[in-house]
């Protein structure tokens, strides 16, 4: 009789706490925006540069405009103490890490962190494998608010169940942690993640230029913009995107290197993409032009649109696509993206086209219904859906409209 009490109350606790366990709601209900220190000093993190640029983030208008997230990526590791304790490289950051989420704090700011479900992260710093519960545990004592979560060196591993080991750990610790699963898109996070994860990266590693593939030592690629864009075309995975789980285009390379019109071209479909905006470049000493791009207010708007649906591309008319994100108050945001090098002059007649979603229910016809064009890099109202809009798209760049509705 006790033997079978044991099992039964056994049982109960099972149940109980395996139905518990899961990620923390309200988190991500518009995609993350931060920074992310990986894309342009890699290794080269301390508190310096974290502190510097959560002052960069709050003086530039970036924090105005939305970043919140400043996120060390790999190599701020010590070795993990006597008792397994993960502890920081004391010679960048000497004042530890708890001080050092109190200063980004202290901005309004939050602050992310990074580690791996393999044994080392792809650095060879000490990765979570075996000790996620005491790492979380350790994140919610520093006072971390996102952490990226890497794949290296998990040979052996299942993907989902790694992945929902660390979102439990972080759920046991108890401070709420935005989880950013890093898989490279392998084993298809948009079919499981989204009670796993926040976000889920879709690619390997974006590198600084439009359409190039950079082939390493080592046989592995980083890739251009539009290389990412396309890479997942044939799983659409536009409609596994939403409030609380989005499909991460990899951290933005505006600012580091490409030109302007690409950088634009890259930020804007981002934002289409509903792509967290984790900028990736030196906010601290960045061109105007870098600025004013990460800041324009009206694009961030389209990716942070509560509707939170990810844009799908409508057609190609030579080399210039289509793509198109319905709003939540029933305006319409249309991105023309051309990806020759020569300009290209389109003169597109609204009233010719429904623009209907492939996965949603959204269907817009424009000899229904008429919307007023406004471009969103020059902030100006351009026209009418009733008439045809002419305009040149240059060569790698993009135009974006936000059709208004009357
Ligand atoms: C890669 C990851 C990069 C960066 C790097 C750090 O796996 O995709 O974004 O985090 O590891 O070593």
């Amino acid at each position: 009789m006790k033997k079978i009490a044991f099992i039964v109350l056994g049982l109960f606790v099972f149940a109980s706490t395996s139905t518990m366990a899961q990620k923390f709601d309200g988190l991500a209900e518009t995609p993350p925006m931060g920074w992310n220190s990986w894309n342009e000093f890699g290794c080269n993190v301390d508190e310096d540069l974290i502190k510097e640029t959560a002052d960069a983030m709050v003086e530039s208008g970036m924090k105005e405009a939305g970043y919140e997230y400043v996120n060390i990526d790999d190599c701020w590791h010590g070795e993990r103490d006597e008792d397994g304790n993960i502890t920081v490289d004391k010679e960048k950051f000497p004042s530890g890490m708890k001080a050092l989420a109190d200063y980004v704090h202290s901005k309004g700011l939050k602050l992310g962190i990074y580690s791996d479900a393999g044994y080392t992260t792809c650095a060879g710093y000490p990765g979570s494998r075996g000790y996620e519960y005491q790492d979380a545990q350790t994140y919610a004592e520093w006072g971390i608010d996102y952490l990226k979560y890497d794949w290296c060196d998990t040979e052996g591993l299942a993907a989902e169940g790694a992945y929902m080991t660390m979102r439990d750990a972080l759920a046991a610790a108890g401070n709420p942690v935005v989880f950013s699963i890093c898989e490279w898109g392998t084993a298809h996070p948009w079919e499981w993640a989204d009670d796993v994860g926040h976000a889920w990266r879709i690619s390997g590693d974006i590198y600084p230029c439009f359409d190039c593939e950079y082939k390493h030592e080592g046989g592995w690629s980083s890739w251009g913009v539009t290389k990412i864009i396309d890479m997942r075309k044939d799983q659409e995975i536009r409609q596994y995107s939403g409030p609380g789980h989005w499909n991460d285009y990899d951290m933005m390379e505006v600012g580091n290197g490409m030109k302007a019109g690409e950088d634009r071209a890259h930020f804007a479909m981002w934002a289409m993409l509903n792509s967290p905006l984790i900028a990736g470049n030196d906010i601290r000493d960045m061109s105007d032009q870098t600025r004013k791009i990460l800041t324009n207010e009206e694009v961030i708007a389209v990716n942070q649109d509560p509707e939170g649906v990810e844009a799908w591309r409508y057609t190609v008319m030579d080399s210039t696509g289509v793509w198109v994100k319905p709003l939540a108050d029933g305006d319409i945001a249309v991105a023309f993206l051309n990806r020759s090098q020569e300009d290209h002059e389109i003169n597109f007649t609204w009233t010719n086209h429904v623009f209907g979603d492939p996965h949603f229910d959204y269907s817009f016809d424009f000899t229904e219904t008429e919307y007023l064009v406004r471009d969103l890099w020059s902030g100006k109202n351009i026209g009418s859906t009733q008439k045809s809009t002419r305009f040149t798209v240059p060569g790698h760049d993009l135009n974006i409209y936000r059709l208004i509705k009357q």
